[in-house]
């Protein structure tokens, strides 16, 4: 390869980092408050041990295909079995990630006549499927009920005759805040169309019995959600939540569920085990909840940080620069704490992404919190 070739890469790198943009993989260390391993289960004895326990059921690492040939393990049945009584969907129907859930979801589904409006904020992962759906796409004002319902009414004027999509997060990954579900699944309704509510950081935190925001408002039909594993429920992959006519349609039109290998049927059986702990643990939700307040309590009264309300609590710092070097203090301190820029986040909008989990304790929120009110105060000298 020429290095004439290699050349424009480096110019794009270099751009980046003269915008404070560059992005590194950095080891994992220090005290986490960047994970989403949110209730701890990552590591929990009881969750390692159901999969060294499948293993010893002779429960293969590996598929060793797509689910549509021999890669179709039990496991995997059964945790779509289980997934779809525990988040009161009719069918559950799981991915490898949640990444490729979304985009299956998004580019399989809403159809050539169809509208999707989705939230200004949602995930990348919704982004990418609306890019390969053949259907329209519009972007709502953030958490804005009645703008989506507009812009159903303005399509539908304007001869819109498909389906409309609503795309939302339930609890919104860089912001910490909930959309307004109950009026969006009304507004889904009123147009005979669907809500999907992205759950990834509600799934086993939020909801009776961590079963997510959508709990109560799920049986309509036309609600659709995606539960992740990676997150609250400590492994991998995804589980969609669907009516069983559009789970056939999936198994039938998602290509990257037919043209890929089935996720690990281990792991499936970890996170069967994953939602009994969340069942049997609620003691988890409750520690966390403690420890979510003490945070936002030491955040405002250090900080004026007004609360999300929610394990995930942005520090706004605005400036890219100013966001990577206070970053960069706490983490010499010994919090692992990540600076989030755009385009993850808005232009403008560079943050410091609190996130509260199990593997923190008061003592080092307390600590964390003064570091960063110091580490605060010095940039602004
Ligand atoms: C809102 C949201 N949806 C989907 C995903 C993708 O999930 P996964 O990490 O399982 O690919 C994420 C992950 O960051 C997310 O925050």
């Amino acid at each position: 390869m020429s290095s004439q070739a290699l050349k424009r890469y480096e110019a794009k790198l270099a751009g980046l980092e003269r915008k404070a943009r560059l992005r590194t993989l950095a080891p994992q260390q220090g005290i986490d408050f960047t994970s989403n391993d949110y209730l701890g289960l990552a590591s929990a004895p009881r969750l390692t041990a159901a999969i060294a326990a499948a293993i010893g059921e002779g429960i293969p690492a590996g598929a060793g295909g797509s689910r549509l040939l021999r890669g179709n393990h039990w496991a995997h049945e059964a945790l779509e079995a289980e997934a779809a009584a525990f988040f009161g969907a009719e069918r559950a129907l799981y991915f490898g990630s949640g990444f490729a859930a979304n985009v299956a979801l998004f580019s399989t589904l809403p159809q050539r006549d169809d509208l999707i409006v989705h939230d200004a904020l949602i995930h990348a992962s919704v982004h990418d499927g609306i890019a390969a759906s053949k259907s329209e796409a519009i972007a709502a004002p953030h958490n804005d009920a009645d703008a989506f319902d507009a812009a159903i009414r303005r399509w539908r004027d304007n001869g819109g005759k498909g389906t409309p999509w609503i795309a939302v997060e339930s609890l919104y990954s860089m912001d910490g805040d909930r959309a307004p579900l109950k009026a969006l699944a009304e507004i889904a309704r009123r147009h005979d169309g669907f809500l999907v509510a992205d759950e990834a950081h509600a799934t086993g935190v939020f909801g009776p019995g961590g079963r997510g925001l959508v709990a109560g408002i799920e049986g309509d039909g036309n609600v659709i959600t995606l539960n992740t594993c990676g997150k609250a429920l400590g492994t991998s992959g995804a589980l969609l939540g669907l009516p069983a006519i559009l789970t056939d349609y999936m198994v039938n039109r998602a290509r990257n569920f037919i043209y890929s290998t089935a996720p690990s049927p281990l792991i499936a059986a970890g996170i069967r085990e994953a939602l009994r702990m969340i069942e049997d643990e609620p003691g988890r939700r409750g520690r966390l909840d403690v420890l979510c307040s003490l945070a936002a309590e030491q955040l405002q009264s250090k900080l004026g940080v007004i609360p999300s309300g929610s394990q995930i609590q942005p520090v706004m710092i605005g400036d890219n620069g100013r966001a990577v070097r206070v970053a960069a203090r706490l983490q010499d301190e010994g919090f692992d704490i990540r600076a989030i820029r755009p385009p993850t986040v808005p232009e403008g909008t560079a943050r410091l992404r609190i996130s509260i989990t199990l593997n923190v304790d008061e003592e080092k929120i307390t600590a964390m919190t003064d570091c960063l009110a110091a580490a605060i105060a010095r940039e602004q000298r």
